[in-house]
């Protein structure tokens, strides 16, 4: 995910820096987002710094000037352009919300491999967006996603709202894991957790289900249900889960801006019916992922001062290694019908 499709400007031009590829992006009069290179073919400029006549994007080091397809189509003061002038382009399609960009070999973008994400607009939700940078490897914030057991602990305060008891309800309670085609599922129940208070009409208590999806290439589409306490074991015992009393729903993407950096996309928040919640949600979510920045930040700082030093997994860890071993398969599935 290359970045919510709001934030990406109607006019002008938009430099930011993705797997280590410096980019430029713009929009043509049509709407379109087109994604360059960030470096002009000739002495490699950056064409950020150059400016939008109307769809062609012209670098002002010497003034060639490019059509959306990355074609050079004017040197100032030539009647002729040489084919071979050409600056590097990226697909890009904006879909759910959000604006999808393929680094690879263009011939081979493919976009029925955009995972079903659900978007900041879905109208099923009242979610407002957001975007945060690491100071850290993309594999760190993976694995972080794809771990419940930090919830507890890392989360206390925000979503455990320091109350020691429903933190010890969620340290304890034991997370289902399957594999789907492209990802992996999450879910678990916590049964007896004290209400919050969106949910505390219901009585004192609530059993909650948590279930996330989390697609290749680290998308993450996750829902929350608080339930009438006895709901838990009906659930297991065959019965369908009903209407909950309230539920929040949060979409989350993870992108490598360059080896040592990354940026985190989310968004988070109630039904629609309830979008006067919408703000709390989201300042709510802000307050729970800077706790995760900051961790994972500071485990970045202490990996960098000995990398050569292993983890050293336990069963808490299944999820990540799973998901790890899912994404090692499909690379190795991909090279060999590339070499086939
Ligand atoms: S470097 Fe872009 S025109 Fe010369
Ligand atoms: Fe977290």
């Amino acid at each position: 995910m290359a970045g919510w499709s709001r934030d990406f400007p109607a006019t002008g031009l938009d430099a930011r820096t993705l797997l280590e590829e410096p980019l430029v992006f713009f929009r043509l009069s049509s709407g379109q987002l087109v994604a360059f290179e960030d470096r002009c073919c000739h002495r490699l400029a950056p064409l950020s710094h150059g400016q939008l006549e109307g769809d062609s994007l012209r670098c002002l080091y010497h003034g060639l000037r490019f059509a959306p397809d990355g074609r050079c189509i004017e040197i100032p003061g030539k009647t002729t352009v040489p084919k071979a002038l050409q600056v590097r382009t990226f697909p890009v399609i904006e879909k759910y919300s959000a604006a999808w960009i393929w680094m690879g070999e263009p011939a081979l973008a493919d976009e029925s491999l955009i995972p079903d994400f659900v978007g900041v607009d879905d109208p099923t939700w009242a979610m407002l967006p957001g975007r945060m940078d690491y100071e850290a490897n993309h594999h760190l914030i993976h694995d972080n996603l794809l771990d419940l057991s930090h919830v507890a602990y890392v989360h206390r305060k925000s979503f455990g709202e320091g109350n020691r008891e429903r933190n010890e309800a969620w340290a304890k309670a034991s997370v289902q894991i399957t594999e789907l085609p492209r990802g992996m599922r999450f879910s678990r129940w916590i049964e007896g957790a004290p209400s919050p208070p969106h949910s505390a009409a219901q009585g004192p208590q609530v059993d909650v289900f948590t279930r996330y999806d989390y697609l290749v290439p680290g998308v993450l589409l996750l829902s929350t249900g608080y339930y009438p306490t006895g709901t838990a074991p009906r659930y297991r015992a065959g019965e369908t889960l009903g209407t909950p009393i309230f539920d929040s729903f949060t979409c989350q993407a993870v992108t490598p801006l360059t080896a040592k950096s990354s940026c985190y996309f989310f968004a988070f928040g109630p039904r629609a019916q309830h979008a006067n919640m919408k703000e709390a949600f989201r300042d709510l979510g802000i307050k729970a992922f800077t706790e995760d920045r900051i961790m994972i930040e500071a485990q970045q700082k202490v990996i960098n001062a000995d990398p050569a030093r292993k983890m050293t997994l336990i069963d808490l860890d299944k999820g990540p290694v799973m998901y790890w071993r899912l994404v090692d398969r499909m690379l190795r599935e991909e090279s060999a019908s590339m070499t086939a």
